[in-house]
Formats: C-alpha cells, structure tokens, sequence
C-alpha cells in the first residue's frame, strides 16, 4: 500500500447502517476495508470497459457432456484461441453435468467476445464471465 490518507466523507445515516449491515454481513471488520474494496472494484470494472484493456478472468461453464458433440466443440473454440486461455480446470460434477472453469487474459473485447461464443454454445446450461485486473495499477 502506498501512502495513506484520511478523508471525511458525509453520508445519511440511515444509508450507513445499511452499508455497515452489508459489509459486516460480509466479513469486513472495518469500514475502511470496505470502502477500499468498492473503489477498487469501481475502478477494474472502469478499466475492463475499454476494448483494449489488458485484462485478466475466468469463464466458469456447466454443461451436460452428453449433448452430442458438444464438448468436442468447445474444445475447438478453446484451440481456436489458446493465445488467450491459459488454463482449464474440468470437474465431473455428476453423469451427466460438468463444470469448466477458463482462465483467460487479452483485450478486454477479445475476452468477453470468446466468453459470449461459448456461453451462447447450445447445451451450456450455464456460464459467467468474471474479469478482474492484473493488480498491476492498484
Ligand atoms: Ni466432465
């Protein structure tokens, strides 16, 4: 962390207890913590929505296996851009469904694009983009 400082910030009370309640309902033993990490996330999320953003993430999918031809196919998409995934993670959730997990790193644009592509593959039940930062700028 780098230098600190101290800031007063007016804000309703009624809004406060709420906000206390959220983040002791969160773990956060200080409100200072919790301001940080909302600034923080404000700020990725700034970052990511430029197209050209480097950005780091993960694109978590559940689909059932048995869908024909189906994990052949996101495989193939997988191939398709292995510049920007750099790891899998495939657990056999049961018989029939697995869980995916991608890491991915690139553009802002070519990450969610490739995330969109294989979120909108028919048999995905479903899927999540989550994008966060390299922690370089922060
Ligand atoms: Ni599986």
């Amino acid at each position: 962390m780098g230098e600190l400082s101290r800031i007063g910030v007016a804000i309703d009370t009624a809004l406060l207890e709420k906000f206390d309640e959220l983040i002791a309902g969160r773990g956060y033993t200080n409100r200072s913590e919790a301001f940080r990490d909302l600034i923080r996330d404000e700020l990725i999320r700034q970052e990511w929505e430029s197209p050209d953003a480097q950005v780091v993430g993960t694109v978590t999918l559940v689909y059932d296996h048995h869908v024909r031809q189906l994990s052949e196919r996101l495989t193939n998409m997988q191939h398709d851009h292995h510049h920007n995934i750099l790891s899998t993670l495939h657990v056999h959730l049961d018989h029939d469904n697995c869980l995916e997990v991608l890491v991915v790193k690139g553009r802002s644009a070519a990450v969610r694009k490739i995330a969109e592509a294989l979120i909108a593959t028919k048999g995905v039940k479903h899927g999540r983009l989550t994008i966060t930062t390299t922690g370089a700028g922060l």
